[in-house]
Order: C-alpha cells, then sequence, then structure tokens
C-alpha cells in the first residue's frame, strides 16, 4: 500500500467522497432553499463536470497517492446523474477500494438499488429527516412523501445494501421528530445517526439557536430509551456511537458544532466539476479537472494532489465561534459537495 499522505497537521488523506452532480430533485429548505434555487438558478453545465472515465482515474490516482480504501458518492442528489452504476462499477474495479458507499436522498432507491448492488455498492446512507408525511412534503420542497423514502430503503435492504439514515435535526423544524424517528428504526438493522444542524454554505441562514447539541440529543433519547457509548469502529469516525441498553440496536450522533472532530479528519472532497476540497466549510477547491484534461501523467497528477494534501491545515469547526464575521465568510454549499 502506497504510504498515507500526511497534511500540515500530520492527518493523513484516507477517505474520498466525489460529489458526482451539484443537482438533486429535492429542495430542503436548510440545504437548496427553493427561492434560490429557483427556474434561474444556473447548475454546473455538462461539460463542467467530470466524467465517468475522470473519476474513475481520480480514485485510482487517489489510492496510489495516498492508499486510500474508501469512497463515498455524493451530490447533490447521486442519482440524478444517469447510469450512475456504471461509475459505481469502474470504481469497484480499482486495486484497493473496499468500501464503496453513497449518500442519496432515497427516492430514486426503488428503481436502482439492485443495479447499484450489482455494480458493486456496499453501504447507502440515506438522508430522511421526520416521518410525518405532511411535514416531509414541505421540508422536502417538492412534495415528496415519507412512504416513497421508506420503499427506497426497503430496496435498498432487500438488494443487501447496508443502509444508514442521517437525520439532520434542526430547532423548530423537526426537533418534535427525533422521538418518532428513534422509536422508528430501534429493532431494525438501521443504524440512525441524529446530525447537528451545520453552517455549511451562506444559503441557509444558519444559526446557532437552530442548533440540537449532542448533550440535549443524547438526553432525549436516553430518557425514554436508555442508551450507552460504544467505541468508534475506526479511529476518525465522524458519529458518536450508543446503543440500546435492551439491545435492540444502536444510533450515532455526529456533532460538528458543539464536539467537534477536526483532529482526526482524513477526508478529501471532489465537487462534480473536479475541485478538490480540502475541508467542508472551504470557500473554494483546488483544481484538478484542468489537470487531467491537460495531458498530465499520472504520476504529475499524483504529484499535483500531494502538493495540495500537504498543505491542508483547515480545522474550521474547532475554530467556528473565533471568527468574528461568520456572515461575510463565502463556503460552499452542501447541495454541491455533499456530507
Ligand atoms: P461512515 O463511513 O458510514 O462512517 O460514514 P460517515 O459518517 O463518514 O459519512 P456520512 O456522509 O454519512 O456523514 C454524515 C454527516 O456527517 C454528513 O452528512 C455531514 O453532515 C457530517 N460530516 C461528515 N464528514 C464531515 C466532516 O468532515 N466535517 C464535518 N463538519 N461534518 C462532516
Ligand atoms: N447541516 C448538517 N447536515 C446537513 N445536510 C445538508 N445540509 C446540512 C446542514 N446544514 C445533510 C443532508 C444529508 C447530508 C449530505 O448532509 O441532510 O444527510
Ligand atoms: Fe435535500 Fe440532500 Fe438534496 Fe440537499 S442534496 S436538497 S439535503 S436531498
Ligand atoms: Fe474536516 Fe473541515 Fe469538517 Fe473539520 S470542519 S472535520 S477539517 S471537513
Amino acid at each position: 500500500m502506497a504510504n498515507r499522505l500526511r497534511d500540515a497537521l500530520s492527518r493523513p488523506l484516507k477517505d474520498l467522497r466525489l460529489s458526482v452532480t451539484d443537482r438533486c430533485n429535492f429542495r430542503c429548505r436548510y440545504c437548496m432553499p427553493p427561492e434560490m434555487f429557483d427556474e434561474g438558478f444556473e447548475f454546473l453545465p455538462k461539460q463542467q463536470v467530470l466524467t465517468f472515465e475522470e473519476m474513475e482515474r481520480i480514485v485510482r490516482l487517489f489510492v496510489q497517492a495516498s492508499g486510500i480504501e474508501k469512497v463515498r458518492i455524493t451530490g447533490g442528489e447521486p442519482l440524478m446523474r444517469s447510469q450512475l452504476s456504471h461509475l459505481i462499477q469502474l470504481i469497484s474495479k480499482v486495486d484497493g477500494i473496499r468500501d464503496i458507499a453513497m449518500t442519496t436522498n432515497g427516492s430514486l432507491l426503488t428503481k436502482h438499488a439492485q443495479n447499484l448492488k450489482e455494480a458493486g455498492l456496499d453501504r447507502v446512507t440515506v438522508s430522511l429527516d421526520c416521518l410525518d408525511d405532511e411535514h416531509f412534503r414541505y421540508i422536502n420542497g417538492r412534495n415528496i412523501s415519507v412512504q416513497h423514502v421508506l420503499d427506497g430503503i426497503n430496496a435498498a435492504e432487500e438488494a443487501g445494501l447496508e443502509v444508514k439514515v442521517n437525520m439532520v435535526v434542526k430547532r423548530g423544524m423537526n426537533d418534535e421528530d427525533i422521538l418518532p424517528m428513534a422509536r422508528y428504526f430501534k429493532g431494525t438493522n438501521i443504524i440512525l445517526r441524529f446530525i447537528e444542524y451545520m453552517d455549511v454554505g451562506n444559503a441557509n441562514g444558519w444559526k446557532l439557536d437552530h442548533v440540537v447539541g449532542k448533550r440535549e440529543l443524547y438526553d432525549i433519547i436516553n430518557k425514554e430509551m436508555p442508551i450507552e457509548p460504544v467505541d468508534p469502529n475506526y479511529r476518525g469516525e465522524v458519529a458518536d456511537r450508543f446503543r440500546y441498553k435492551d439491545g435492540s440496536g444502536e444510533i450515532g450522533i455526529i456533532s460538528s458544532v458543539t464536539d467537534s472532530f477536526c483532529q482526526d479528519c482524513s477526508r478529501a472532497r471532489v465537487s462534480p466539476e473536479g475541485k478538490l476540497i480540502t475541508c467542508l466549510f472551504a470557500s473554494e477547491g483546488h483544481d484538478l479537472r484542468d489537470v487531467l484534461r491537460s495531458g498530465a501523467s499520472d504520476e504529475e497528477v499524483i504529484e499535483h494532489i500531494a502538493s495540495i494534501w500537504e498543505k491542508r491545515d483547515d480545522r474550521y469547526s474547532e475554530e467556528r465561534f473565533q471568527q468574528t464575521d461568520q456572515d461575510k465568510i463565502k463556503k460552499i454549499e452542501m447541495s454541491h459537495i455533499g456530507g
């Protein structure tokens, strides 16, 4: 295996997240507010978006550069890209890749789960913020029913994919849904993770008051369904794990705001147009696409990746509260690079 690249804070590059499109068929109000992402919004033109072959090359070169074993496909909604299973197939054939996961809103899984599994996908993480149908139709901005997503989750399980569910908790939006969601997934094979609402991008009007912190989430659940901590599965896991004391499964809490995890952050992100992004809260990325398209050799691309990673010193979540002009910092939207 290649020696791992290390950044300026000694953090290895272990894990690659590829955003395959900036488009989504949902308009979740905290991510792509419909007023902003309307008919007039300019998504990336096709020629600017990486081809599947370019993405496969990127994965292969990240393996060579730093021995990555894990790739997450994200978006936008990755299933908005047609023939996505072809990309999965290409990546699954890259020597060294052991784990391919996808973050999705679940709405297109009924149609695609089986193909994705056959192409080599191991896991899906489905975003679902509540179980109340009327409320969910409002949150997703596109009147999609909860049942539609639950059907997608079932299809994924039936296809043999491992499934997790991510729930972003925003006070005033869905904090009342915490317990119903926990009750629903308790006793299933699905791990539900609660995500503290983060100040990603500039579109969502984030305020600290919107955050329901890890401690509060823990208390709400523990009071009704007692839980206890479990050791992480691997170093740098973003979710703190808790298991139900009665043995009926586990949940996770992802606390980027109240208890950040930058010290172990080994995730590189690549945007749909081929920018290497070294932090979820970065203002911009570093070009890879033009380097690839200029005819650079594998060695030259690897050197380029290494030179970016070795300078990396991002630790936004640890510094968040030292930033004075919070509102003025330009940040990439979550819908562009996924989680
Ligand atoms: P596993 O491989 O299943 O452990 O997945 P994961 O938990 O690493 O990935 P997932 O994409 O499900 O992460 C869940 C959420 O955690 C994301 O949607 C983000 O909201 C948040 N998150 C993931 N990585 C980071 C990160 O590097 N920084 C911050 N601030 N939040 C992150
Ligand atoms: N804070 C936390 N999580 C978010 N997501 C989108 N926006 C935010 C935010 N501001 C989640 C989505 C999905 C994943 C890609 O990130 O709901 O689960
Ligand atoms: Fe919602 Fe995910 Fe689409 Fe954002 S990218 S609008 S969170 S489904
Ligand atoms: Fe990594 Fe940036 Fe998230 Fe910190 S804030 S964990 S450096 S992506």
